[in-house]
């Protein structure tokens, strides 16, 4: 199966789930506008991966982050989509095997990871279904 159809009306903002797609984690995310906030705050040329959040979501969409929940260092799957608060110190996602520490945008900011958590192609199909792939 080449595509993957997730229903996220039951995300509430600042909540993330874990779903599979191509047999590897995907973390959907829905930012509050705090996070959205936070994330627009840095100057993205000053980052390792220079990408805005805007790049890195749909238009009018910005508060529904999608990436791949594959750390971009030797791939273990990060912490942050449904383990409570551990969120790492930049409020994202936190990968534990060598501490990298993700931003609200899945953006790489501290520790080994060469790369930000990679957007996987996808499409919103509706306003409460998302088909990735
Ligand atoms: Fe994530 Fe090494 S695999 S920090």
């Amino acid at each position: 199966q080449s595509s993957t159809e997730i229903d996220i009306s039951a995300i509430q903002p600042g909540q993330a789930i874990k779903a599979v797609f191509r047999k590897q984690p995907v973390f959907i995310r829905n930012l509050t506008p705090e996070e959205v906030s936070a994330a627009d705050k840095v100057d993205a040329s000053s980052l390792r991966d220079p990408q805005t959040l805007e790049e890195r979501t749909k238009e009018g969409k910005t508060n529904w982050l999608i990436t791949m929940g594959v750390c971009t260092h030797l791939g273990c799957v990060p912490l942050g989509a449904g383990e409570g608060e551990v969120k790492g110190e930049f409020g994202g996602y936190f990968c534990p095997c060598h501490g990298s520490h993700y931003d609200t945008a899945a953006r790489i900011r501290k520790g080994p990871a060469p790369k930000n958590l990679e957007v996987p192609e996808y499409a919103f199909i509706s306003d409460t279904v998302v088909k990735i792939g």
